[in-house]
């Protein structure tokens, strides 16, 4: 099995995987979950590990069942009318969660209830009345994946819903940037690669997952 195979394995072993994006792009590695295998100690991983931010992507249609809009387009700010972003066309943030069985919404255990919420939902999201399972805004942000995937964005939100779509999985992964403690800057390849190897995980470049199911 080549490296792509042995990342959807794993994802559907409820092991984490590493994406990085692209050098011409974030140029950021993110630790990924499917969202069903999120336990608190995962959280704790994301949190310690990753360091960056936790966030839930969900594929295009689940996000439209659910009536989770972008989040420049549900904010009548100002600062929201122009993204400028310097590494893409839009951002793909949508609103912020907490499943109503939370209570702050921060703690490991209160993450992980919302984020296995939020994937068993997205199973099968005609039997999830959304407003009553979660409150807005929470402390896990939600990513909507562009409709058509990777033909329209490559993104960690693309890229890890085409790779939860690819393994059979519900569309719904979690993702959160690697920081290096050291410099507070994107850890670098050479250095999600490292890690991945400590720890006996799949490590993929975001063009070899283009190449495959782009
Ligand atoms: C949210 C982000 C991350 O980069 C995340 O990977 C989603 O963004 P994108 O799809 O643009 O890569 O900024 O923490
Ligand atoms: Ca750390
Ligand atoms: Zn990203
Ligand atoms: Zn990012």
């Amino acid at each position: 099995a080549d490296a792509i195979d042995a990342a959807l394995e794993a994802l559907r072993a409820g092991e984490p995987i590493l994406v990085h994006d692209a050098a011409d792009r974030e140029g950021e590695t993110d630790l990924i979950y499917h969202a069903d295998a999120v336990t608190p100690d995962a959280v704790a991983r994301l949190r310690n590990d990753a360091g960056g931010l936790v966030c839930v992507a969900l594929g295009h249609d689940v996000a439209d069942a659910f009536e989770l809009p972008f989040y420049s387009e549900a904010v009548d700010h100002p600062a929201t009318g122009d993204h400028e972003l310097g590494y893409d066309e839009r951002s793909s943030f949508s609103l912020t969660v907490n499943h109503r069985d939370t209570y702050t919404g921060i703690t490991d255990v209160d993450r992980s209830t919302t984020i296995q919420a939020l994937g068993d939902a997205a199973t099968n999201p005609s039997e999830t009345v959304f407003s009553e399972a979660f409150r807005v805004p929470g402390h896990v942000h939600l990513l909507r994946a562009a409709p058509d995937l990777l033909a329209q964005r490559a993104g960690h939100t693309e890229l890890g819903v085409a790779l939860a779509d690819a393994a059979g999985l519900s569309p719904a992964v979690v993702v959160c940037e690697m920081l290096d403690d050291e410099t507070g800057e994107a850890l670098s390849p050479v250095d999600a690669r490292a890690y991945a190897t400590r720890h006996g995980l799949s490590y993929l470049e975001g063009r070899d997952i283009l190449e495959r199911l782009g």
